[in-house]
């Protein structure tokens, strides 16, 4: 509680101007704006990407075995580690104000995990616009989704001039595409083995997908180079929304994958719900809905699951320890689900351009998902950003922070929500808002600096409109250590090996 005349105080700004709106509305409905102001290619307002990585910028031209693709004609074969590298070192060469490639770090065996940004602005984070971005083949042996990822940065690319959707997309949204998350993995792996273990692990016999700090059980396995690489690079780019490709089944999963439950009841498979479960279901639907077939619910063979409208929540379909997806959610604030694209892991190459074909409107809207909900500023009176204030969407106990410039967003469906915010040295504030179908809520919100006694005290109060503390909510650290459902044995993960190995 607050005393009225510091209440009196408090600036919202809560501002979606009419012209805005309109424009926004054309936005959501996948049309282009012709007002370069709010829509024009590149930014050029844009904060840097402050040098986080290196860009790779070997030119092609010195390169005498490089790939020259034609425009549109990726080939639908497999692409090995460095024919992946060639084709992604070309397209940067042949698109250069389309894309960019770094890497966020390398293999247990020394190959390099790249990442090609695909955007009107591909070096520099676009201010107020959202980063997102796709992992493909954490199994090594899930092969499809690393090669539909080449093939739709192959689309992105060629369509950018000719398909406003496309445009608009680009130059409203930076798009990282990490194709191959285990390429030791994938090295291990052959083409035509639709079921099975080989190739799954990285070189080290380590599961990536099962790697991650859990919310839920302590996680005991060893960090590997791959998944310390995507922890880091989550940590420096705020994600708004994430797929990561699996095969071996076909069904979007959906946050928690794990489960708070003792260990013997998480073998009955029961959904682990998140706060966020309406949005989930959404995202999931929007890929399952646009896919070709995903949405039948088809089981991939008599004796695997059906999943009725082609997703299913993590847990409900069988709970795991140290899963990315969880991880994205709870310690990022970013949307990740698991897209299982193909009921055999590793098809021969001739059934690649159906995948693609199935596949590539889902690829799309699903990322266009990151404009749907509430964006905005956090600054103080005098305009600057607060950097890593601590948001929290009311009724939502999962928290987010803002960005460097003050920025946040968060994917939410239509209806009438509160944001609580709360930064150290300001007076914590609530403000309601609305979401509508249409176009995303511009929402900037102004905090006052907490009162300094002349002692030097912080009068702040201790955050009162929270039912928690969000810096010792589990969404800013690991768990606490005193949780009694904890597993410590490590079977869930062997009866995962055992039994489901998508
Ligand atoms: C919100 O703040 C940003 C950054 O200061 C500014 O560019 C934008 O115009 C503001 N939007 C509204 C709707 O006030
Ligand atoms: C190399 O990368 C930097 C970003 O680090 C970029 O600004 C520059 O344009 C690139 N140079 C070439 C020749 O592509
Ligand atoms: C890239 O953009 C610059 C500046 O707008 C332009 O001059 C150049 O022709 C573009 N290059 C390509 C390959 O489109
Ligand atoms: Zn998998």
């Amino acid at each position: 509680m607050q005393p009225v005349w510091l209440s009196a105080l408090l600036l919202v700004w809560c501002v979606v101007s009419p012209a805005a709106s309109a424009q926004q509305a054309e936005r959501r409905n996948f049309e282009p704006s012709s007002d370069p102001q709010l829509f024009g290619a590149g930014d050029r307002s844009a904060a840097p990407d402050g040098g986080l990585y290196s860009f790779d910028n070997l030119s092609v031209a010195q390169d005498p075995r490089a790939y020259r693709p034609d425009v549109g004609a990726l080939d639908f074969v497999y692409h090995n580690h460095d024919e992946m590298t060639r084709y992604l070192r070309a397209t940067t060469a042949r698109y250069p104000n389309l894309t960019a490639l770094y890497s966020i770090g390398k293999s247990a065996q020394g190959r390099d995990l790249w990442v090609l940004v695909v955007s009107a602005s591909p070096y520099e984070h676009m201010l107020g616009k959202p980063d997102v971005k796709y992992i493909g083949n954490i199994h090594g042996n899930e092969a499809v989704g690393r090669e539909l990822l080449l093939h739709l940065i192959q689309y992105l690319v060629s369509s950018y001039g000719s398909d406003p959707y496309i445009k608009w997309l680009l130059d409203n949204t930076r798009i990282h595409i990490l194709p191959s998350l285990n390429p030791d993995g994938y090295a291990a792996s052959k083409e035509g083995t639709c079921d099975g273990g080989q190739g799954r692990y990285n070189s080290r016999g380590f599961d990536l997908n099962r790697n991650f700090p859990d919310y839920f059980k302590q996680n005991n396995k060893r960090a590997q180079p791959e998944t310390e690489a995507v922890k880091d690079w989550i940590s420096k780019i705020q994600f708004v929304l994430s797929g990561s490709l699996h095969g071996g089944a076909l069904v979007v999963s959906y946050p928690y994958d794990n489960t708070p439950n003792a260990i013997f009841h998480s073998y009955l498979s029961q959904p682990s719900l998140t706060p966020d479960d309406d949005v989930f279901k959404h995202l999931s639907l929007t890929y399952a809905n646009n896919h070709g077939k995903m949405s039948r619910g088809v089981a991939c063979k008599t004796a695997s699951p059906s999943f009725e409208n082609g997703i299913t929540n993590g847990a409900a379909w069988y709970p795991l320890t140290g899963g990315m997806q969880d991880f994205n959610y709870v310690w990022h604030g970013c949307m990740e689900v698991t897209l299982e694209v193909s009921c055999c892991k590793f098809p021969p190459a001739y059934e690649l351009r159906k995948y693609w074909d199935d596949n590539q409107m889902s690829m799309i809207k699903f990322l266009a998902e990151a404009h749907r909900g509430v964006q905005g500023f956090i600054m103080d009176p005098t305009g600057n950003p607060v950097e890593r204030a601590q948001l929290k969407i009311k009724g939502r106990d999962i928290g987010f922070t803002t960005t460097k410039y003050g920025e946040f967003w968060r994917i939410l469906l239509p209806g009438v929500y509160k944001l609580e915010v709360y930064a150290d040295g300001y007076v914590p504030k609530d403000v309601d808002f609305m979401i509508v179908e249409q176009h995303p809520t511009l929402l900037n919100v102004t905090l006052q600096p907490s009162k300094v006694a002349e002692h030097g005290v912080v009068l702040t109060p201790p955050n009162p409109d929270l039912n928690r503390p969000l810096a010792s909510a589990p969404s800013f650290g690991p768990v606490a250590s005193s949780d009694d459902t904890r597993d410590n044995t490590g079977t869930n993960s062997n009866r995962d090996r055992l039994v489901f190995t998508s």
